[in-house]
């Protein structure tokens, strides 16, 4: 049993050291490369897939097959110099191994391992919160999110200087930031990048100087305003779910 696992393993590890990553994305063209020794004159270029060994393309005795598999068809082409296989309108069931068996002055086998990703999406960001604090300046919370797993998030503020202080929650909410802008008399761009390890996609927040939830003395009117119309839309949604429940309006049924 546990010499099996050994083997098991074993193999595992000769198999990842000789298995080259290539990375390509949804609908777009990607080219594996056999990484034969560029002086060799390849006589047989054999693409397969799968454990079963299905061929997808072929060169052999100087002619060339890339029709061999329903799934490929008219999405290949095979660069017999160099024994390249070039994929197009990639799907997400080319994400797998490929295998090329190469014959030249000696006889090689490569695996190439696909992965095929979909572009980042741009984040989103939300503000959380803004309040004016006593004696000038603003409170902020904002929170970046985005439709991808497994990205990084990343912030910067411009001008710099202007955050007085910013915090963010990591490992709780990775995307969240708050800060404590000393002036906000003046614009402030916040950029949320979302980074995975092969690419990185950003989005712009603008805080812009005349928002008037920074602002201390426009503020009580308007949160203000803000309740009495929440309480008068709140008490109409009541009335209409009592009137309802109660079967008092046929237009309800
Ligand atoms: C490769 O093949 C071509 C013609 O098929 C020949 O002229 C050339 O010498 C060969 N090169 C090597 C390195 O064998
Ligand atoms: C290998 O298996 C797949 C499905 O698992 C099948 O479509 C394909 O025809 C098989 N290839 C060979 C050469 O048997
Ligand atoms: C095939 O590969 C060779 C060597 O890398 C390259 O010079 C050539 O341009 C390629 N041909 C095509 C059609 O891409
Ligand atoms: C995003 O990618 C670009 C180029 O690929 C790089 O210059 C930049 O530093 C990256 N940004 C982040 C935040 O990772």
């Amino acid at each position: 049993m546990s010499l099996l696992i050994v083997l098991v393993l074993f193999l595992h590890v000769v198999r990842a050291l000789s298995t080259h990553n290539v990375i390509g994305y949804l609908g777009e063209t990607v080219t594996l490369p056999s990484r034969a020794d560029p002086s060799w004159n390849l006589s047989k270029i054999e693409w397969s897939i799968l454990t079963n060994t299905t061929w997808i393309a072929t060169h052999r005795g100087g002619a060339t097959n890339i029709d061999r598999f329903h799934r490929y068809k008219g999405r290949l082409s095979l660069n017999i110099t160099s024994g390249d296989l070039t994929i197009r309108n990639l799907m997400k069931e080319d994400d797998m191994e490929y295998t090329v068996n190469l014959l030249g002055p000696k006889r090689e086998v490569k695996v190439i391992r696909l992965i095929v990703n979909k572009h980042l999406q741009k984040p989103t960001i939300n503000a959380l919160f803004k309040s004016p604090a006593k004696g000038g300046g603003c409170w902020m919370g904002l929170q970046c999110s985005s439709q991808d797993e497994g990205v990084d998030f990343s912030w910067k503020i411009e001008p710099p200087t202007e955050a007085l202080f910013n915090t963010r929650h990591a490992e709780r909410n990775p995307g969240e930031i708050f800060m404590f802008l000393k002036n906000p008399e003046i614009d402030v761009e916040f950029t949320c990048t979302t980074n995975r390890t092969t690419e990185n996609v950003s989005s712009a927040f603008i805080q812009k100087f005349d928002d008037t939830r920074c602002k201390e003395h426009n503020c009580r009117n308007r949160y203000a305003l803000c309740f009495a119309i929440g309480l008068a839309i709140g008490l109409a949604i009541a009335v209409v779910l009592y009137i309802c429940r109660e079967n008092i309006s046929p237009p309800c049924k």
